[in-house]
């Protein structure tokens, strides 16, 4: 009898566990399975698992005092050799044959000449030295070694007006430890921000960013060469000015142009590569960094825990598709970017396409000289702004997947301007 009872009780509460597993299964979404089976825990490792290591700085044997990644590799020998691993990334495409527009665009410009997508950071200084775009001046260092950063802290800013083959000749490393740990590498992988020129545009505002964010800030932004002294600047003080129609009002109000267009002869801006400030103002900036999505927490056999220095595409990741996982759950998120990319890309070409033709008619324009200098100038001045609107999301390497409302704004807003500057054309 008790024996029966016993088991009734027990097959009741299996059933019982089962059914609120199946529903907290349904409601969560949460694939428990699929953590045990890939990870062997739930969820992926985190800042957590890691065991920093509170160590004495070794001793620099670059000329400059620098700390460089060989004098690290006894300390942290599998983030030297997964820094070393950026060299795995090669892919390069050339923008101006994908994009034959982009020369009549650029006409008058180096990226009209030369003008490649990004690989690893192993290739920094390779890639500059060989670029076929003129290079007068040492500044084009400032993203590349951090043997340039050193110097600038320690000579000040002259440094950036020096010659570039001159200063070239000096440098020893692509970017590296230096670059985002300053010589503390050490003391627990701390972040520190060695371009000087972020606190100078930014100030206490650098606070609202969080500093591993800041480090791949230092580089991959929207930056300027002040007039004078030719020094990197950011263009904005805080993350609210990171915005394209914020940028364009500094631009506008300084007279700023990267170089006037002779057959238009418009003052023209090229943007850089704004990841930052798409990914702050998107939907990700409140609980990610760029770490968390490019930088895979690694366990190896022996039980270490480490940050990952290869920089890598989540999608080809699988430790950092399980990061996505926490969130977007059963979502196919390579699908989700790909979509993304794939409409920004078309636009981009629709709206690049435009832009040319726009361009073209400017130029017939500026030749016949059947409209005034002010009615050009007005024209102008829209091409100027819509060329700044297409490159903010066209030079920005993640394609819409960083922010795709900012992507799609910025093609709105160059197709608004074009329209209107070829009405004013057509009046
Ligand atoms: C481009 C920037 C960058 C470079 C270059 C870089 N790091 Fe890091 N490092 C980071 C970021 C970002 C983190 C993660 C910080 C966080 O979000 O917790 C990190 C974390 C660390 C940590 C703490 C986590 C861990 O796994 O122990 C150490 C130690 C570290 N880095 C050492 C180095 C060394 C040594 C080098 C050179 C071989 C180097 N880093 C180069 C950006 C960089
Ligand atoms: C000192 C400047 C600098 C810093 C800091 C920096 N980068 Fe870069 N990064 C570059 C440059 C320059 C390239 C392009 C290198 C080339 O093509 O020769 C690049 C390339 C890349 C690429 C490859 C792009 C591609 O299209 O294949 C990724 C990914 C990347 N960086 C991510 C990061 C992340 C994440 C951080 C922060 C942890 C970071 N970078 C910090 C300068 C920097
Ligand atoms: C929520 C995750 C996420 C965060 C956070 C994030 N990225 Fe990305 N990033 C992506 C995705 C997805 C792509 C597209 C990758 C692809 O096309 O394979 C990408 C692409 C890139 C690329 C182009 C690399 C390439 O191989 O084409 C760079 C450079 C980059 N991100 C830098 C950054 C920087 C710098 C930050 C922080 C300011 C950042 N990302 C924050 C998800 C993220
Ligand atoms: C902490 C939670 C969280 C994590 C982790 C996370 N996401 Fe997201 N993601 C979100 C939220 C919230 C949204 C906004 C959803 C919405 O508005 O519909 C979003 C939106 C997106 C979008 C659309 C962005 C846009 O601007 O259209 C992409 C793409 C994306 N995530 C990719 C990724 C990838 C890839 C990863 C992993 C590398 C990842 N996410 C990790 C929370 C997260």
């Amino acid at each position: 009898m008790d024996t029966k009872r016993n088991v009734k009780i027990i097959v009741a509460a299996v059933i019982i566990l089962l059914a609120v597993t199946f529903v907290c299964g349904v409601v969560t979404k949460k694939d428990v399975l699929y953590h045990l089976m890939n990870r062997g825990s739930l969820g992926p490792l985190t800042r957590e698992d890691i065991s920093y290591i509170d160590a004495d700085a070794p001793s620099a044997t670059s000329k400059d005092g620098i700390i460089n990644a060989k004098d690290w590799s006894s300390l942290y020998p599998d983030i030297v050799v997964s820094m070393g691993e950026n060299s795995k990334n090669t892919y390069v495409t050339s923008y101006l044959e994908e994009d034959p527009y982009l020369v009549n665009i650029y006409e008058g410009y180096g990226f009209a000449k030369d003008y490649g997508s990004a690989r690893g950071h192993e290739y920094t200084l390779e890639d500059v030295a060989k670029t076929e775009r003129p290079h007068p001046l040492a500044n084009c260092l400032t993203c590349k070694t951090p043997n340039f950063t050193k110097l600038v802290n320690d000579q000040g800013v002259g440094v950036y007006k020096m010659d570039f083959n001159e200063v070239l000749a000096k440098m020893e490393e692509n970017v590296s430890c230096y670059t985002c740990h300053g010589n503390e590498a050490g003391n627990k992988g701390e972040i520190v921000i060695t371009h000087s020129y972020v606190s100078k545009a930014m100030g206490d505002a650098m606070q609202e960013v969080d500093p591993s964010v800041l480090s791949c800030g230092q580089c991959h932004i929207e930056y300027y060469f002040t007039p004078e002294d030719k020094e990197t600047m950011m263009p904005y003080h805080d993350v609210e000015s990171m915005h394209p129609d914020a940028i364009l009002a500094y631009y506008n109000e300084m007279d700023f142009a990267d170089w006037v267009q002779e057959s238009t002869g418009t003052k023209m801006l090229k943007a850089q590569h704004p990841e930052m400030e798409t990914f702050l103002l998107g939907k990700h900036a409140a609980d990610l960094t760029c770490a968390d999505c490019h930088m895979p927490i690694i366990q190896k056999d022996d039980g270490t825990v480490y940050f990952s220095h290869e920089l890598v595409s989540p999608l080809e990741n699988e430790t950092l598709l399980s990061t996505c996982a926490v969130c977007h759950k059963d979502t196919d998120v390579v699908k989700m970017v790909r979509n993304i990319q794939d409409r920004i890309t078309a636009r981009e070409k629709t709206v690049g396409n435009k832009l040319s033709d726009f361009k073209d008619e400017l130029t017939a324009a500026v030749e016949e000289s059947g409209k005034s200098e002010e009615e050009l100038d007005e024209i102008r001045q829209l091409y100027r702004e819509a060329q700044w609107y297409f490159d903010f999301c066209y030079v920005e390497n993640a394609e819409g997947a960083h922010n795709s409302a900012l992507a799609d704004y910025c093609l709105d807003t160059a197709e608004a301007r074009i329209e209107a500057g070829m009405k004013l054309m057509e009046d």
